[in-house]
C-alpha cells in the first residue's frame, strides 16, 4: 500500500510498517493525518525513528487518536500522569509478568492504541514483538471459527499474576490487588470497530479461563490459541533505538518486550489511548 504524504516500509509480511518522512514533534494537518490513521488500520502497527518529541509533543500526538487513558497500575513520569514510565530495570524483578498482552484487556474497556517511544535502548536486546491477530483467526478453520465466535473469555490479572505477588508482597498486598482488577468478560473473537474485521482477542497474560468451557478444555484451547497466534508467520520484532516510537492497535494486535538486555538500561516513554468501547 503506498501513501502520498509519507513512505510507508513494511516490516514483515503479517504487519507493522515503517514510517519515513514525518516529524512528530510537528502539527500533522488534516488530510495528512488522515492518511495516516489509514495507514495503522493497514498495518497495525507503526513505527517511526529518530523523533524528538517532548513530553508534551508525546502527548500531542497520541491523543490525535483519543483521549489518554492514564495508568493506574504502572509508575508515571513525575509530572505527567498520562505517561507511563517504563523503566526496565525495575521489569527486571518481574520477569515472569512480560509475556503476550493487549493492553489492559484485563478492564471491562482495555486501551484502544498505545505510543511507546523510546528514551534510552540497550545497545543489544530489548526488542519488542507483535503478533495480528485478524491473520491468528482467518487461519483457524471454519469449524473452529464458528465454535469460537459464540465464547466468551475471562480476563483476570489476579489469577495468573497474583501467585507471585502473594509469595513477594504478602496477603495485604494481593488482596488490595484482587479489589481493584476483578474478573472481566469479553468475546474471545471480537469484530473491529473500525475496520469490520474479525479478530480472536485472547492472550496469555491476562486470559485466564474460557467461561463456557470445563476447566480442562479451558487450559487446552487457551494453551492452543496462544501457540497458534504467536508463529512466526503472524508476528513482527521490531529493533528500537533512542528516539524511536512504536504506535499499535490493541484492538487487533498482541506483544511483548523481550527481556533479554540486562544488564543494559532500557527506558520508555508510554501513552495510551481510552477506548470508548467495550469489545464486541
Ligand atoms: C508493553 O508491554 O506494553 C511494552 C512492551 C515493551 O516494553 O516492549
Amino acid at each position: 500500500m503506498s501513501y502520498e504524504n509519507f513512505e510507508a516500509r513494511p516490516l514483515s509480511g503479517a504487519l507493522g510498517a515503517e514510517i519515513n518522512g514525518l516529524d512528530l514533534s510537528q502539527p500533522i494537518d488534516d488530510a495528512t493525518f488522515a492518511e495516516l490513521r489509514q495507514a495503522w488500520l493497514d498495518n497495525l502497527v507503526l513505527f517511526f525513528r529518530n523523533q524528538e518529541l517532548t513530553p508534551e509533543q508525546h502527548i500531542a500526538f497520541t491523543t490525535r487518536f483519543g483521549d489518554s487513558d492514564p495508568s493506574a497500575f504502572i509508575p508515571t513520569l513525575p509530572g505527567y500522569e498520562d505517561i507511563r514510565l517504563q523503566d526496565m530495570e525495575d521489569y527486571s524483578n518481574l520477569g515472569s509478568d512480560i509475556n503476550w498482552h493487549s493492553d489492559n484487556s484485563f478492564t471491562e474497556y482495555p486501551q484502544k492504541c498505545s505510543a511507546l517511544y523510546s528514551i534510552q535502548a540497550p545497545r543489544k536486546g530489548g526488542d519488542t514483538v507483535w503478533a495480528n491477530m485478524y491473520l491468528a483467526y482467518e487461519h483457524l478453520s471454519e469449524p473452529m471459527q464458528r465454535f469460537l465466535d459464540g465464547l466468551t473469555a475471562i480476563h483476570d490479572l489476579v489469577e495468573i499474576m497474583g501467585p507471585g505477588i502473594l509469595k513477594r508482597y504478602g496477603p495485604e498486598r494481593w488482596q488490595s490487588f484482587r479489589d481493584r482488577t476483578p474478573p472481566v468478560e469479553h468475546p474471545v473473537v471480537r469484530t473491529h470497530p473500525e475496520t469490520g474485521r474479525k479478530c480472536l482477542f485472547v492472550n496469555p497474560l491476562m486470559t485466564w479461563r474460557i467461561k463456557e468451557l470445563s476447566e480442562a478444555e479451558s487450559t487446552n484451547l487457551l494453551e492452543f490459541l496462544n501457540n497458534h497466534c504467536v508463529q512466526e508467520e503472524f508476528v513482527c520484532r521490531f529493533r528500537w533505538e533512542k528516539g524511536s516510537l512504536a504506535f499499535w492497535d490493541n484492538r487487533c494486535t498482541i506483544h511483548r518486550g523481550i527481556a533479554d538486555f540486562y544488564t543494559e538500561r532500557r527506558v520508555m516513554h508510554r501513552v495510551a489511548i481510552a477506548d470508548p468501547v467495550r469489545p464486541a
